[in-house]
């Protein structure tokens, strides 16, 4: 199959935010214990209780931003019982995920650490489900303050001199669902509420993000910016995508799945596309400035649970459907960058479309991993339309378009061009015309793909699925490249 794609470079859009590229950490599952925090006594190479592999590999992915602490576990996180001695501090159920203790040793001091550790900004979910105003305004101020209030000292004395930097604070969690079963019009008053008391020094003050619409709720967003537009700085969005989407109890196996369900994965991937428009366009309504950033702050893949595994620890293994997943949705952010200003997959470690896997002493990066990694020179780059029309990719009953393509000019002055081609049974070739080009020199490239629609790595073949160097021919303001069946390529002119 073949394709003519043409390049706008000429016509630059927005900046692609680089917390498009955000990730999330809930205490769910081996997410946060075992995955990142092992404890300084932990066997397990590691730096102040967080392992070190782990460390390592997200540093070079350079994640912008994590979320933390969930999720539905923020819904009943009471951020004073993670401070302190950790001996002493309290054991509780994680009632959402697999009744497990939750020992609370990895709390504010830890997460905050963390992302400092990693380079990321820390973005703090407040609990909006089972907590309290007093208590959320507390947590900013404990984090926040630089005087001598009782919470700074508290601080302090728990070993952090300098407050921290708090960039992102989340003002509820899915209040729809485990965050209190609220109706829109409820939770716009009380998030008008509880929002009031978020305060933090002037020059410290976290952007407020408002627990907003599970997927196709557009009540929801319509109520939520009708009522509370003025009093928030950001808007969150929920979406998962799943193989047989329409049935949440039988969403279809992580690995060893059919062709049909490659295909019906990647065609609710892209639906994010309907739901990032149509949300938008809601919030365009109420915010024609577009002062109001779009946060997909949970994304990504989630099918049934794993044989062997406890079902409410999310574990599910990430194949090379997962990154096509990751690209396309990736793709449908950076065309709607004037709109989405954060992203953040679910989740970092261990969960869901996860980064990374562990297991004790062993570490493996995922496809999922491998993709994001391609894509770091889109961060903060400037979008450039791309023109196409793609071929068609068909199944049975369902068709997506069979390649896909975003471009941007890096913050490196140059041109990088992503082309995915979904068809795992015919190559593509892809001419692509620069309009506006600059630059005379080659082209370089990666390509991630594997001979399975399923194909995965384990801690046996940690890299059956990786990047590879990929070759392309430039002609003047022409780049021809011949795709492989089921992979994507990111493309650099240099
Ligand atoms: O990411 C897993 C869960 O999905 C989160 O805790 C919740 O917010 C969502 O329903």
């Amino acid at each position: 199959m073949s394709a003519s794609v043409t390049i706008r470079a000429d016509q630059p859009g927005a900046t692609i935010s680089r917390n498009i590229y955000g990730q999330f950490a809930e205490h769910l599952g081996a997410g946060i214990y075992e995955g990142i925090w092992v404890g300084e006594d932990s066997k397990i190479p590691n730096t102040r209780g967080y392992r070190n592999d782990v460390v390592d590999a997200l540093k070079k992915l350079k994640v912008p931003v994590v979320r933390w602490p969930g999720g539905c576990f923020a819904d009943e996180y009471h951020w004073r019982e993670g401070i302190g001695p950790r001996e002493q501090r309290p054991i509780k159920v994680n009632t959402h995920w697999g009744g497990v203790e939750e020992p609370n040793s990895f709390g504010t001091h830890e997460f905050l650490d963390f992302a400092e550790l990693i380079g990321a900004d820390p973005y703090v979910s407040g609990n909006a489900g089972s907590g309290t105003a007093q208590e959320m305004a507390d947590w900013v101020e404990y984090i926040t303050a630089d005087n001598n209030s009782s919470l700074a000292q508290l601080r302090r004395k728990n070993g952090r001199e300098k407050p921290w930097k708090l960039p992102f604070f989340g003002v509820g969690n899915e209040t729809w669902g485990c965050g209190g079963n609220m109706r829109a019009e409820y939770w716009a008053d009380l998030y008008r509420h509880m929002q009031t008391f978020v305060k933090a020094p002037r020059d410290n003050r976290p952007l407020k993000i408002a627990s907003g619409a599970n997927e196709a709720d557009y009540h929801w967003t319509e109520v939520m910016l009708a009522q509370a537009s003025k009093l928030m700085d950001a808007y969150s969005i929920h979406f998962y995508t799943r193989p047989r989407h329409e049935k949440w109890m039988d969403k279809g196996p992580g690995i060893g799945f059919p062709e049909s369900e490659w295909i019906s994965t990647l065609d609710h991937a892209l639906y994010m596309d309907e739901l990032v428009t149509k949300h938008s366009a809601i919030m365009d309504k109420h915010d024609p400035e577009k002062r109001v950033g779009l946060f997909v702050d949970e994304w990504g893949t989630w099918y049934d649970p794993t044989a062997g595994r406890e079902p409410g620890f999310l574990w599910q293994q990430n194949t090379l459907r997962d990154a096509h997943v990751a690209a396309l949705t990736l793709n449908v952010f950076h065309r709607h960058a004037d709109r989405v200003k954060m992203a953040n997959i679910a989740q970092m470690v261990n969960v869901l479309q996860a980064m990374i896997l562990t297991d004790k002493e062993k570490m493996v990066l995922t496809p999922t991993y491998h993709l994001f990694e391609m894509y770091i020179p889109f961060q903060d780059a400037t979008f450039l339309p791309a023109e196409f029309k793609a071929p068609e990719y068909r199944k049975g009953d369902l068709a997506v378009p069979a390649v896909d393509v975003s471009a941007a000019r890096g913050k490196d002055g140059k041109i990088h061009i992503a082309l995915v081609n979904t068809d795992p049974n015919r190559g593509a070739t892809i001419t692509t015309k620069i309009a506006g080009a600059t630059g005379k020199g080659g082209v370089t490239g990666r390509v991630l793909t594997a001979a399975t629609i399923d194909a995965h790595n384990t801690f046996d073949k940690p890299n059956a699925v990786q990047p590879a160097a990929f070759k392309a021919q430039r002609k003047g303001d022409e780049v021809i490249a011949n795709l492989p069946a089921k992979s994507v390529v990111v493309l650099t002119l240099e």
